[in-house]
């Protein structure tokens, strides 16, 4: 999982000029891994979708490039760019099925396209069905199905060229939470058996804990931050990260006067055990002013505000005890008072 797959260096786009041009996008440099599953994350407005649409030229960026599976895309003539276009799929939150069509028949469009004969077409189209777990409803119209269903069919008629990069434009905003995570399980299983590798754009931060391997987090137009998903959900280093990461943030005003120490676990054990500990081992007690922890994998992420004791021996054994921990980092949060 080393190599790149989608490289983006220095892409800018701006759309109109002058003093309304809108700068959508500003020096964005992405590494996209080979089999990985990578999240684009923001609020609305933040550029993803314009993003995901230059990851296959769909928007031309404005200066910058994209490489894709070693070609420099953007320097492509037509021909060639259509080309290399079918190893890259997309999705979207409207599906974009063909509403005249079946679901069988919409599976085999992308593949009339590229001449594939009608018997060839109809085969693959219905080992894909079976694979998206469809097969019942080969003969369904668009109209006919539920939103997962539909969504099933989009992702079987995109894996159709076989495409080494499937990407997702908020493929689970219009589902609710249970199909969601149905159709979040089948593209972590597409991602395993296929090898495909997925971008999510989302705005949902529970898609990116779902399946995501790295995440990178878009904020009007410019990347703040992006890492392992562990690590930018542990300790996020950006007021919007912290936002996204957690919704109802630990607030840090109207804190007490003692001395607050701030301290993330960074996937070790759950947090309870500290607490305990600190109060039987060292015979301090700390108060939990605010705290906003999460469970991936069975393990702790997440911060914690914590005020420790007046007395200042206390506090320093107290502030010892937590930075020997492993998995658990802690600053003093400056100021507070
Ligand atoms: N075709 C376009 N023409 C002008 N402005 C656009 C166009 N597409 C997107 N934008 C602007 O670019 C910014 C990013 O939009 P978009 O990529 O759709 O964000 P997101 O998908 O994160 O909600 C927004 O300010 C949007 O209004
Ligand atoms: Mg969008």
């Amino acid at each position: 999982m080393s190599e790149s797959i989608i490289q983006i260096q220095h892409l800018n786009k701006t759309f109109g000029e002058g003093p309304t041009a809108v700068h959508a996008l500003e020096d964005i440099n992405l590494d996209i891994r080979a089999g990985e599953i990578f999240g684009i994350i923001g609020l609305s407005g933040a550029g993803k979708s314009t993003l995901v649409r230059c990851m296959n030229l769909l928007e031309r960026p404005t200066s910058g490039s994209v490489i894709v599976n070693g070609q420099e895309i953007t320097k492509l003539k037509d021909k060639d760019l259509r080309k290399a276009r079918q190893s890259i799929s997309m999705i979207f939150q409207s599906f974009n099925l063909l509403m005249q069509r079946s679901a069988l028949d919409n599976i085999c469009f992308p593949l009339e396209l590229i001449g594939v004969k009608r018997a060839e077409a109809v085969k693959r189209a219905r080992e894909l069905l079976k694979i998206v777990g469809l097969e019942e409803r080969e003969n369904a119209y668009p109209a006919q199905m539920s939103g997962g269903q539909k969504q099933r069919v989009a992702i079987a008629r995109a894996l159709a060229t076989n495409p080494k990069v499937l990407l997702c434009d908020e493929a689970t905003s219009a589902l609710d939470p249970t199909t969601t995570l149905s159709i979040l399980a089948l593209l972590k299983e597409l991602n395993q058996t296929l090898g495909v590798t997925v971008v999510v754009i989302t705005h949902q931060m529970n898609v990116i804990e779902e399946i995501c391997h790295r995440v990178a987090i878009l904020d009007s137009g410019v990347v703040a931050e992006q890492g392992d998903v562990a690590e930018i959900f542990s300790n996020p280093q950006t007021d919007i990260g912290r936002r996204l990461v957690y919704p109802n943030g630990v607030q840090i005003d109207h804190l007490p006067a003692s001395r607050v120490i701030r301290i993330a676990f960074n996937g070790g054990s759950s947090y309870e055990p500290l607490i305990a500990s600190l109060a039987i081992d060292c015979g301090v007690k700390v108060n939990i002013l605010g705290a906003d922890t999460r469970n991936i994998d069975g393990k702790a992420f997440g911060t914690m505000l914590l005020g420790l004791p007046q007395d200042d021996m206390e506090a320093t054994r107290a502030l010892r005890y937590i930075q020997a921990q492993p998995d658990i980092t802690v600053e003093e949060v400056p100021n507070h008072a």
